[in-house]
């Protein structure tokens, strides 16, 4: 039986992030290897030229799944029954701009996207934020999207939780795969919590493992929560094909499910637990099966984590007051 293409959208198609995504999303690693997709790129006029070249090179794989490419700069025609979104295309922060001027800019790109989406995409739209500030302008795209479930919305916190379990599998000689249950908290921002606490190396207590509580609060979370500056200081650019193979496995397992025992971190809406407040998109750790995730409930928050966990949330918070105050959710 021939498989009825899925249609994904990418916004900043043209930018590094998108080079790096598109061929993998065409190759079959977005979805599976055996699901074809339609292609729809989302640029700003300035970057259409660019984008073209890039689906140029996309046909000139001639990869077997990818059923077509389409160009544009009309978000109503980007996200025209778009069934995944990739939201990468954000301004970013420049010399001396405050904080507030950079929600502002977002806010001028994910309002009308998340009206798009509302007004254009299938009903089984799966939306994923990688642009910065990621869980805030995934709230302004969700809060412009009244008639999609708001669980829909997600922002990017994979990229950190995949920093976190190399940085864990170093300092305790053990491989990637033997690492199941880490949790990224919060933000993705320096403020992040990368929690350890009910991680398991080959079946044993994380925490346990590494019993190094210095190691832990001194480099571990540190390195973890600031990569992306380090990364930025030393390439020049901010990360890009991390994040986009990030981007890939967050939809990925979103769509294909989390392997029995354990679970992964995602940014998406808050339903109050872990005292999140209700709505904020903030990463949780979360299970997915069936094409939905679930926030694995029941799990015991120590006194470090709590403080952690909680100054996060409290600078999403503070962004979202800061867009609520400029109108933008
Ligand atoms: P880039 O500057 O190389 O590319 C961005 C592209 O977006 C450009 O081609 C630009 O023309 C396009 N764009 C801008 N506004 C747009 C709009 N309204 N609609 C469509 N396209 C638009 O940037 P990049 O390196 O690809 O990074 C993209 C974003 O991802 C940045 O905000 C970056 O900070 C963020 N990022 C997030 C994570 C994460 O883990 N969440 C990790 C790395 C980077
Ligand atoms: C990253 O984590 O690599 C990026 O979010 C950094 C950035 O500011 O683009």
């Amino acid at each position: 039986m021939t498989r009825t293409p899925v249609n994904v959208t990418v916004t900043g198609a043209a930018g590094q992030i998108g080079y790096a995504l598109l061929f993998r999303i065409a190759s079959g690693h977005l979805l599976g290897a055996d699901v074809p997709v339609k292609l729809r790129l989302l640029e700003i006029p300035q970057g259409l030229k660019a984008a073209e070249g890039t689906a140029m090179e996309l046909d000139d794989c001639a990869f077997p799944l990818l059923q077509g490419i389409e160009i544009t700069d009309d978000p109503n025609v980007g996200f025209d029954g778009a069934n995944v979104a990739l939201l990468v295309g954000a301004r970013p922060r420049t010399k001396g701009m405050e904080r507030g001027d950079l929600l502002s800019a977002n806010g001028g790109i994910f309002k009308p996207q998340g009206k798009a989406i509302n007004d254009n995409a299938a009903d089984d739209i799966k939306v994923l934020v990688v642009g910065n500030p990621a869980n805030t302008n995934a709230l302004i795209a969700q809060a412009a999207a009244p008639d999609v479930p708001a669980e829909r919305f997600t922002a990017m916190t994979r990229l950190d939780h995949n920093r976190a379990l190399s940085q864990l599998a170093k300092k305790t000689g053990s491989t990637v795969s033997d690492i199941k249950r880490l949790t990224i908290w919060g933000n993705h921002s320096a403020t992040q919590y990368p929690d350890i606490f009910h991680a398991e190396i080959a079946g044993k207590n994380a925490a346990e493992v590494v019993n190094d509580e210095q190691w832990l609060a001194d480099t571990f979370i540190p390195t973890v929560a600031k990569r992306g500056a380090a990364i930025i200081e030393a390439r020049g650019a901010s990360s890009a094909a991390s994040a986009a193979n990030a981007a890939i496995d967050h939809v990925h397992t979103w769509v294909n499910g989390t392997a029995a025992g354990d679970w992964t971190s995602m940014g998406i809406p808050s339903d109050g637990s872990y005292g999140v407040p209700e709505g904020l998109i903030s990463s949780f750790p979360v299970t997915c099966k069936d094409g939905k995730y679930e926030i694995v409930q029941g799990l015991d928050i120590n006194e470090f984590s709590r403080a952690r966990i909680d100054a996060s949330v409290q600078e999403l918070k503070e962004e979202r007051d800061a867009v609520r105050e400029l109108g933008l959710i």
